[in-house]
């Protein structure tokens, strides 16, 4: 047995001679394998608007079919698609339900200032194609170690990914507790809020809290914000069970100083960020002397251009025709990373960076800032 491995530990060599027995030559099946993969794992999806429903003045979820409404890839609930339009791409989480793969459907709601999702809300009309990757993301529930009593905070459209939990428990009758607590401005903006109540009512499992930031007169529920104290009267001892959070840059750092405030360990939270942050200057390691605002030069190869140093690399990139490969846009995937050959970046804490990237000189565009002029290498 000439397996590296072989001498590491006990048992080691009876293990490889058994995967060599029973896993059957790759390269005899590659084309085989590889059609599996695709369509399991696409690439990219054609999906056609179906269908617009209105879910507040906000906000809209848009249902994606296949061309001929066949089957679409599987997915989890809390994973996202990343859309491609004019010249860039963003991601949107699944809403719907696991179960129902004749769809997709993306809940988008309008973000004051926001490029792409006002382009999806006031443009987007039934028959439109758009291109999008297949499935992606790591949050959604994992059994193993995430256990089967879960605690879910959301804000605004950051309650997709808790819908399609939400569904997908009720449609395959799970046996799991799903507690969401749920931060929205008003009670109009509110998204899902009858299908909420009529799901939490149905199943026992499913508990749904609504914190309302600016109620109206006569709202009777919870109001102000996901603060410690609402978080644990209404979730009581977190007890080391799972919280998801989902929402906008701010509720991150914020939800964050929360949950500790509670005792919750890190390892027991998982976020879901939803972008770059848009104030990286407030960023602990921002260094206080170098202004956001100023210019620094970016160079790609043979190309420069200027840019704001609080504008992230990726978006520059693409402002200026520059297109790497990117999918979830808040430093998780690494699929946009760059090698930063000289000059100075600040990477936000949200980069999921491996110990490499940080010896190596790269980083993760869509969360990097130039902090000096920098050249690059895609
Ligand atoms: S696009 Fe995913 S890490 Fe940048």
């Amino acid at each position: 047995m000439n397996h590296p491995l072989a001498t590491r530990f006990d048992g080691a060599a009876e293990i490889i001679a058994e995967i060599g027995a029973r896993t059957p030559d790759a390269r005899d099946h590659l084309a085989e394998t590889r059609a599996t993969i695709d369509a399991y794992h696409p690439k990219r999806l054609r999906l056609t608007v179906a269908a617009i429903i209105d879910e507040t003045l906000s906000t809209k979820t848009f249902r994606m079919e296949g061309p001929d409404r066949e089957s679409l890839p599987p997915f989890l609930a809390g994973q996202y698609v990343n859309v491609f339009i004019d010249g860039t791409s963003r991601p949107f989480a699944i809403s719907s339900s696991p179960t129902r793969l004749d769809h997709y459907d993306l809940t988008v709601r309008r973000v004051p200032g926001g490029r792409i999702s006002n382009l999806l809300i006031d443009e987007l009309v039934p028959g439109r194609v758009l291109t999008t990757t297949g499935p992606m993301g790591t949050f959604h529930h994992n059994p193993l170690f995430h256990g089967d009593d879960l605690v879910f905070l959301a804000g605004g459209s950051g309650v997709a990914p808790a819908m399609s939990m939400i569904r997908e428990i009720v449609d395959l009758g799970l046996d799991r507790s799903f507690h969401l607590i749920y931060g929205s401005r008003d009670a109009a903006d509110v998204i899902f809020r009858s299908e909420l109540e009529t799901l939490a009512a149905r199943h026992p499992g499913i508990r749904v809290d609504h914190v309302i930031a600016a109620p109206e007169p006569g709202w009777t529920g919870h109001s102000g914000f996901l603060t410690a104290e609402i978080i644990e009267s209404l979730a009581g001892q977190l007890n080391n069970r799972m919280v998801y959070v989902c929402g906008p840059q701010a509720l991150y750092p914020y939800a964050l100083a929360q949950l500790t405030a509670l005792g919750q360990p890190r390892k027991r939270i998982r976020f879901e960020a939803n972008g770059a942050p848009s104030d990286p200057a407030a960023q602990e390691h921002w260094p206080a002397e170098v202004d956001p605002a100023a210019e620094v030069t970016v160079t790609v190869g043979a190309a420069s251009f200027r840019t704001p140093r609080h504008r992230p690399l990726l978006d520059a990139l693409e402002d200026n025709g520059i297109r790497p490969e990117a999918a979830c846009r808040s430093g998780e995937c690494s699929l946009c990373r760059v090698r930063v050959v000289k000059g100075e970046v600040h990477t936000a804490e949200e980069a999921r960076l491996r110990l490499s990237d940080d010896r190596f000189g790269y980083t993760h565009s869509c969360v990097a800032y130039p902090l000096t002029d920098v050249r690059l290498d895609l």
